[in-house]
């Protein structure tokens, strides 16, 4: 068996949409069931659906042998136990610092962001000193109510950030979705993943 962890949300809908393109059809719709562990028509291939930022854990642990994640939520996890695969060119967007459009970064701002880490190492490298907090959705509400003077947060459209009145300062990074593998799980499965890998790849080329 291999198992396949999905990120739910925005990641979900477009990676079951590419395992379709490629023949891999879920036996029951992930997205309107509440079934966690999805069987497939692809000998034996079992999809997993898991909030984004627990995939980097069961991947770490084995206990799932593949994942698509974002960069974004892999990136900010620090856990190193897996391969990066394939970058799937799924669910892209960019991780932005946004904030009221007259405000400066000054030494001692806070940001408020769900990713501490990219957030910390960002300003580390630019030379700004802040104070992070942590919070865990509807990030552009924290600069609104004053909570914050700034947030490092997802970019899709840019709706949000327009409709609560905020602008970008600056890209932190470009975001796309990667498959990777427990790097035990690759050494074991390696026939089998490799031919998933093969056949994902193939799709790419033949969309261009
Ligand atoms: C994400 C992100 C932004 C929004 C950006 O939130 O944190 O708030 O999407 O997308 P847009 O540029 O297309 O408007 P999500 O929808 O995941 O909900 P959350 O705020 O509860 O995390």
């Amino acid at each position: 068996m291999v198992r396949l962890a999905i990120s739910k949300g925005r990641i979900l809908e477009e990676a079951v949409q590419m395992l379709s393109s490629i023949n891999i059809h879920c036996k029951v719709n992930p997205l309107n069931s509440r079934k966690l562990i999805i069987p497939t028509d692809y000998e034996d291939l079992e999809i997993i659906v898991i909030k984004a930022t627990d995939v980097p854990l069961y991947i770490d642990s084995g206990k799932i042998d593949l994942g698509i994640v974002g960069m974004d939520t892999l990136m900010e996890d620090e856990r190193n136990n897996h391969f990066i695969l394939h970058d799937m060119s799924i669910s892209k967007c960019k991780l932005v610092v946004a904030g009221d459009s007259k405000s400066k970064y000054f030494n001692n701002m806070k940001v408020a962001t769900k990713y501490p880490n990219l957030t910390k190492k960002y300003f580390e490298k630019i030379g700004i000193q802040c104070s992070i907090l942590k919070l865990y959705g509807s990030i552009e509400l924290a600069p609104v109510l004053g909570l914050s003077d700034f947030i490092v947060d997802i970019l899709e459209t840019g709706k949000t950030l327009k409709e609560n009145g905020l602008k970008v300062h600056d890209t932190v990074a470009d975001i796309s979705s990667l498959l990777i593998a427990n790097k035990i799980s690759y050494k074991l499965k390696r026939n089998k993943i490799d031919l998933i890998l093969d056949k994902i790849k193939k799709n790419k080329k033949n969309e261009k």
